[in-house]
Parts: structure tokens; sequence; C-alpha cells
């Protein structure tokens, strides 16, 4: 039986859709150019999760990582795994303008520049006159083609677009062993084509309305140098703190974008640490342990974070028990390749 679902966006729009016998929620949205946050659609990124506030749904199968137990008790749902049995009302967590807009399918851009970072990984930047329609928001991501072969990677834009050389650039780590890896690592060349779809996902940089406190593992990084990139570009006088995490001291890659935005943004603080216990470095640990009551501002801050889901686990653990509830919170997990 068809069933009525109201969408809630979190900028106060509400979207009604006709879901039609056995359509699962995300593919009903599509169907009427609503573009929720979606990516696998197969229950494995947690990318479409929302939050159930009315009604019933049947969720086929899915990968924890994408929804924990918690959160499947907390009324949060997948989109693409959900099936209505009533009619609904579905809380998307994304404002309705980052949904209104299709992302752009298999846009030709070509490498411009490939920077090994060390050992750990690259800065892959890549151009094209296709990316002069590109728009996005910073937090975002696009999907990659692996040269040679039909399988995509997800890697958030690490930059805004350079409109000038139509370019825009990524921060990817080498993963042992990795298709896009050992393609970045062994053949790779400028001016290779590659094929880019976006900007996908419901991770953006929301209105500045307080302070802000960045979270980052790794290569998690990524989405906060673009969000960086806006709020120089606006003169934002916030305060933003970023806590970035790393395995090693050579995994500190891009140091030197982040001092810059200290010099240009009077209101941007940085902390990073070093996972390994016997690192020469003055902070050793998990990101989450060097969350302090003062970056939170007394729960008046928007916490952004990003990195593998075990960071993301500990962080909002941490954060329950800090006892100090922020007034936004949002992630991205970077999950490996399904
Ligand atoms: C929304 C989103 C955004 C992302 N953004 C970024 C980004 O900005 N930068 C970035 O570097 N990555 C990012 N990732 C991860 C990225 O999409 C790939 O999963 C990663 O680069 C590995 O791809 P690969 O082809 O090199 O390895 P694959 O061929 O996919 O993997 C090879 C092997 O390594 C394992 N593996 C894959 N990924 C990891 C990992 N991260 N840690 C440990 N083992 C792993 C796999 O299980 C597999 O056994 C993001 C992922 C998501 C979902
Ligand atoms: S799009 Fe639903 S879990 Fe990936």
């Amino acid at each position: 039986m068809p069933h009525k679902i109201a969408l809630n966006f979190e900028d106060g729009v509400t979207r009604f859709l006709d879901c039609l016998d056995g359509e699962k929620i995300a593919d009903a949205a599509y169907r009427r150019g609503v573009n929720i946050p979606l990516d696998c659609r197969e229950g494995a990124c947690g990318a479409c999760k929302s939050h159930l506030e009315a009604g019933r749904v049947r969720m086929e199968d899915y990968v924890e990582d994408a929804l924990s137990a918690e959160e499947e008790a907390a009324g949060m749902i997948l989109t693409c795994k959900s099936t209505p049995l009533s009619d609904c009302v579905v809380r998307i967590l994304s404002a309705s303008t980052a949904c209104f807009s299709r992302p752009q399918e298999a846009l030709p851009v070509r490498i411009a520049a490939l920077r090994p970072v060390s050992d750990s990984g690259f800065v892959l930047s890549v151009e094209g006159e296709s990316l002069a329609a590109l728009d996005f928001l910073p937090g975002q991501y696009a999907t990659l083609t692996v040269p040679g072969t039909a399988e995509q990677r997800a890697y958030s834009f690490s930059s805004l677009v350079d409109r000038a050389a139509n370019r825009v650039e990524f921060l990817i780590r080498r993963v042992p062993g990795g298709l896009m890896s050992g393609y970045l690592a062994e053949r790779a060349r400028v001016g290779d084509a590659l094929q880019l779809s976006g900007p996908k996902g419901g991770f953006y940089l929301r209105p500045v309305v307080r302070p802000l406190l960045f979270l980052a593992g790794g290569t998690g990084l990524a989405p906060f140098l673009a969000m960086l990139e806006l709020l120089r570009g606006r003169g934002d006088t916030q305060p933003v703190h970023l806590i970035l995490g790393v395995n090693r001291e050579a995994d500190l890659v891009a140091e030197a974008r982040l001092q810059a935005f200290a010099a240009a943004l009077p209101a941007f603080t940085y902390t990073t640490c070093l996972a390994t216990p016997e690192a020469p470095h003055p902070r050793t640990g998990f990101v989450h342990a060097f969350i302090t009551p003062e970056h939170l501002h007394g729960g008046d801050v928007d916490v952004y974070l990003c990195g593998p889901p075990p960071m993301v686990t500990a962080v909002e653990r941490t954060l329950d028990g800090l006892g100090t509830r922020p007034a936004g919170l949002y992630y991205e997990k970077f999950l490996a390749s399904h």
C-alpha cells in the first residue's frame, strides 16, 4: 500500500512524498527529485542516516558501522534500506538547500598535480572545465573512479574549487594493498583522466553562529581544510579549535596549511596528537583524550568530527562522559570501501 512521507529538513523546510508499495524512502525521494544524502544505497556507508519521528518502517539488513544499535534504539533509520509500513515523518539531517540539486555524475577531470606527503598519503589535485559548474558545501565529498577499473572511492574535498584554474584538491591516505592507493603510488601521472561524481553527503559546515570544535582523525582532516578555507575567505570571527590526531609524526601532513590558517584567522587554534605512546610528541593518545571543557563553551558549541568509525564512537562517548551536550554535533565516518 502506498504511504505518505513527510521529510523535515534541518532548515525548517518540509517536503511531502508518496512512497509506492514496497518502495524505499530514499528511492521515493530520488524519484521526486529530492536528493537526500545517499551514497552506497546498500546499508554500508551511513550517508542516508535519518531520524524517524513518526510512523513505522521495515529495515533490511545493513552494516553496523552504518547504523549502530544505539542509533537504531534512538529512532535512527537508513532511508536506503527502509520501506514504510505506515505514513511516516522523517527528519533529514541536512538542510533542504543541500538536497534539491542532483550530484553531478562522471565529470571528466584530469590529474593536475600529485604530491606524496611522506610515505603516508598524497595531495591529489584534479582539474577540468567540467568543474566550472561544480558547487559543493565544504565538508562534502566526491567519488573518484580508479582509472582502469569501474571502482569508485569516496574522498572529501580538501579545498574549495579554485575558480581561476577549475581545480580542486583531495587529501588521500595510502592504504596498503588498496586499489586507489596502489594506483596513486605506482601508476598515476599528471594528465591522467578520472571521473568525479558529486557533491555527496550531509556533512558540511552549517551557518556559523557559535564557537566550533573540529575533531579530525588522519585524513579526516580533509573536509576541515575546505571549511577553514571558507572561514578564512569570509573573515569569520567565531572561535574555532581543531584537534587533529594521527598515528605517526610522518602523518602530520598538513601542518603548514594549519599554521597558515592560524596566521590568517585570529580565532583559529589547533592541537595535534599522536596515537603512538612512545612518539616524540608533546601529546600522545587519541583525539578524544584532548577534548577539554574549555573547548565545549558550556555546550554553546557546534562539534564536527571526521575520521575512522572507532574515533567517531570514542568522541561521542567522551562528550557523553563530560556531561556537556553540544548545541550541534555532526560527523562523517571514513568507512572502508564497500
Ligand atoms: C564519505 C567518505 C569520505 C572519505 N574521504 C576520504 C578522504 O578524504 N581521504 C581518504 O584518504 N580517505 C577517505 N575515505 C576513504 C576512501 O573512500 C577509501 O576507502 C580509502 O582511500 C581506501 O581506498 P583504496 O582503494 O586505497 O583501498 P581499498 O582497495 O578500498 O582497500 C584495500 C584494503 O584496505 C582496507 N581498507 C580500506 N580503507 C581502509 C582504511 N581507511 N583503513 C584501514 N583499512 C582500510 C580494506 O578493507 C581492504 O582490505 C572516505 C570514505 C568515505 C565513506
Ligand atoms: S546510502 Fe544508505 S547506508 Fe549508504
